[in-house]
């Protein structure tokens, strides 16, 4: 008997996605056949790498060739195309936008990254700063608005409700921050970048089910996303779409299809027909107190220690062969049972 496949069809930024699959901001998408493949792959949106406002910036044709880009993609796609601004200052992100939205750009994500180091700005200021960009932009242009943002706020929920309230359509959990490495043999930072695992999806899991029954915008899953049951892991705390990019640079583009397809498979095995109703079923309720079970799971979790739980530990670092090691971790793996 044929099984009709299940509906992987979502609603984000107020527009109607085929796939929750967007492959991120990344040099993938500068160039028209990346963004086509991302297309015939079954990606349901795709986000332009970012324009940066930087005196810095010595791209040929800077902003116009950012624009040239955003009109090929639209006249060539017919997946929404989100453009990525990252601006220095108010006139910048006003500006831009506005360039941005005439070039016929679906949607635009703010790629807002700001670094305070300053001990006499309070955090308010700081969170404030983000507050006036997209009020800024929402004043100056009818796009649909995604906010990108850093894990690093003392009080995530309020900051998503002030974007909210100053005209965010939706937030993207989480923008990776820049870590460089030091380099021992040369006494200085190493500037690499480096992909993420899928380890690292542990944290736009956990605040997407912390926050989605409180916000009112659109929560967009984003890092450490690799495979079709992270996706549906992520919409299940409740994202209404996820964003990747590592494993598209590791592996190529047709990873998508990869991805799909086990997601559907997923879904088939859990019994889900429809993205859209499982989306947040797996979300903290509202009558869990949830600030309190965290700390009480907080408490289990350290206790309750194993190196059992921590398998991508294990690969990473070899077990020592000190056989007193050996008997400390037999004794904390019985001790948690
Ligand atoms: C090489 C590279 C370039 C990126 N360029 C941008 C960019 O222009 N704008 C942006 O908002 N994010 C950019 N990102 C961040 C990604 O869009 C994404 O948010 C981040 O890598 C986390 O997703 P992932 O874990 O799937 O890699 C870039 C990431 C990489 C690795």
């Amino acid at each position: 008997m044929k099984t009709t496949a299940p509906d992987i069809s979502t609603n984000y930024l107020g527009l109607r996605l085929r796939s929750p699959l967007i492959p991120a901001a990344s040099p993938l998408s500068e160039h028209l056949d990346g963004l086509l493949e991302m297309e015939n792959c079954g990606a349901g949106a795709v986000v332009l790498h970012s324009l940066f406002e930087d005196p810095y910036e010595k791209r040929p044709g800077h902003p116009d060739y950012y624009l040239d880009e955003i009109r090929a993609a639209r006249e060539a796609l017919t997946i929404p195309v989100i453009a990525s601004l990252n601006a220095t200052t108010l006139e910048g992100w006003i500006n831009y936008a506005c360039k941005i939205e005439q070039a016929g750009a679906t949607a635009l994500e703010l790629n807002i990254y700001n670094l305070s180091l300053d001990p006499a700005v309070p955090s308010s200021h700081v969170e404030a700063s983000y507050v006036e960009v997209v009020k800024a932009v929402r004043q100056a242009t009818v796009l649909p608005l995604a906010v990108k943002l850093p894990p690093f706020f003392t009080n995530l929920a309020r900051m998503i409700a002030k974007l909210d309230e100053a005209g965010a359509d939706g937030i993207v959990l989480f923008n990776r921050v820049y870590q460089p490495d030091i380099d021992l043999d040369t006494m200085g930072p190493r500037f690499s970048l480096r992909l993420s695992m899928a380890a690292e999806n542990r944290l736009p899991l956990r605040w997407l089910s912390l926050l989605y029954r409180q916000a009112h915008v659109d929560l967009a899953g984003n890092t450490g996303i690799r495979s079709g049951a992270d996706v549906l892991k992520m919409i299940l705390c409740g994202a209404s779409a996820t964003q990747i990019c590592s494993v598209l640079l590791q592996r190529g583009i047709p990873w998508l299809m990869e991805i799909r397809e086990e997601l559907e498979q997923r879904m088939e095995q859990c019994h889900i027909t429809s993205l859209r109703d499982a989306r947040g079923l797996l979300s903290r309720q509202d009558d869990e107190a949830p600030a309190i079970i965290e700390r009480e799971e907080y408490r289990k979790a350290l206790q309750g220690y194993s190196l059992i739980d921590v398998p991508s530990w294990r690969e990473e670092v070899p077990l020592p062969s000190d056989p007193r090691m050996t008997a400390h971790t037999t004794k904390t793996a019985s001790r948690s049972k």
